[in-house]
């Protein structure tokens, strides 16, 4: 008998991208790879047609390794190019810093140097408060920069400033990872392809997001620069990071490429973040929104607002959503890939008559 729908299809929240369904194209793509026998592990058909795609986007010396999480793409990626003493510039706010229960530390024994940032951004000059100190016996030896696209606070990297980091990072001969678990919304964002601000920016490895952008627990790790990251194949497999049936992994991230799937939810998703943005400045300038300013710009899929304490808990009975900072009032406000414009303005509507 199947299973019966415990859940109320209809109920919408504004916390995060992790809160919307599969995308059915990905149902799709997970029921075609369904049937008869694939060789397991990444000897499949769809695993070895990945490869070719990701060649296609990334460069031909590109290679791919589908991962069941995003925690455990950031951990792989950063440990291949890593030796045992070294060390990660981050940005404070880096969800490997802040969110991953230390998963990059504990696992693998990596040390993060972290840097405090306005936007979530690194630049070149703030990569350089931590990157120093090269053969100091007494310091973990700053060898890789992670940054995040789109960053923890929605905001986005440029090519050119991904760029000007690479740059500094490679004539310190450190690695460049980017967090790219939302890396769709960056494409959609900047209205440019995948390699654009990766392969072409100077990226050496990055995590690829998947889950978040309608697919069903699946990202990868993509290897830019062969040369920088190594033991890719073990380090997935002791992160406990292998999928027995990788065809339906590989097949959800082909879905991703094919007919843009992957731009057009993230696109998406960024748009009715703008339609949020809009409505309530608009309440603003009204001034039936005293007390709610913005935090950052709205680049991609979430906005960030501070508002009275009191007011966003009334909100939150109503429609659900994460405090960013409760200290400061600030809060963020998430859009996905199934967010449809009603919800945008019912959400809108709430916020309005808890302010009055
Ligand atoms: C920027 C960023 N990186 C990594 C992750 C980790 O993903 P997961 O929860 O799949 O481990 C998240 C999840 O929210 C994230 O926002």
């Amino acid at each position: 008998m199947p299973l019966a729908r415990l859940h109320d299809p209809s109920w919408r929240g504004f916390a995060s991208d992790n809160y919307a369904g599969v995308h059915p194209e990905a149902l799709a793509a997970i029921a075609a790879a369904n049937g008869g026998h694939q060789v397991a592990y990444g000897e499949d058909v769809y695993t070895v047609r990945l490869q070719d795609v990701i060649r296609e986007q990334f460069g031909a010396a590109a290679e791919v390794f589908p991962v069941f999480n995003g925690t455990g793409a950031n951990v792989v990626a950063l440990t291949s190019v890593l030796p045992r003493w070294g060390a990660v510039v981050a940005a404070s706010t880096a969800h490997i810093n802040t969110d991953e229960a230390g998963a990059p530390e504990r696992v693998t024994g990596i040390k993060l140097l972290t840097v405090p940032t306005p936007d979530g951004k690194l630049t070149p000059e703030l990569v350089a408060r931590e990157a120093w100190g090269w053969g100091d016996e007494h310091r973990a030896q700053p060898l890789a920069v992670s940054i995040t696209q789109t960053t923890e606070m929605g905001t986005v990297y440029t090519a050119d400033e991904v760029r000007a980091i690479a740059d500094l990072a490679h004539s310190h001969g450190m690695a460049v990872h980017v967090d790219g678990s939302r890396l769709w919304n960056a494409a959609a964002a900047l209205e440019a392809p995948l390699r654009a601000f990766t392969t072409e920016a100077g990226v050496d490895i990055l995590s690829l997001g998947g889950t978040k952008n309608g697919l069903l627990g699946v990202e990868a790790v993509v290897v830019l620069d062969t040369q920088r990251a190594d033991g890719l194949p073990y380090l997935r497999k002791f992160t406990m990071q292998l999928a027995s049936k990788m065809r339906f992994a590989s097949a959800q991230l082909l879905a991703l490429f094919d007919g843009e799937l992957g731009t057009r939810n993230a696109g998406h998703a960024n748009a009715m973040a703008t339609r949020l943005r809009v409505a309530l400045e608009a309440g603003i300038a009204d001034g039936v929104l005293p007390g709610l300013a913005f935090t950052q710009e709205t680049s991609a899929n979430a906005v960030f607002a501070t508002l009275p304490t009191a007011t966003a808990d009334r909100i939150r009975e109503r429609v659900r959503f994460y405090d960013w900072d409760r200290a400061r009032g600030e809060v963020r406000w998430m859009t996905a890939w199934d967010t449809t414009e009603a919800d945008v303005d019912d959400f809108v509507a709430v916020i309005r008559e808890e302010f009055a």
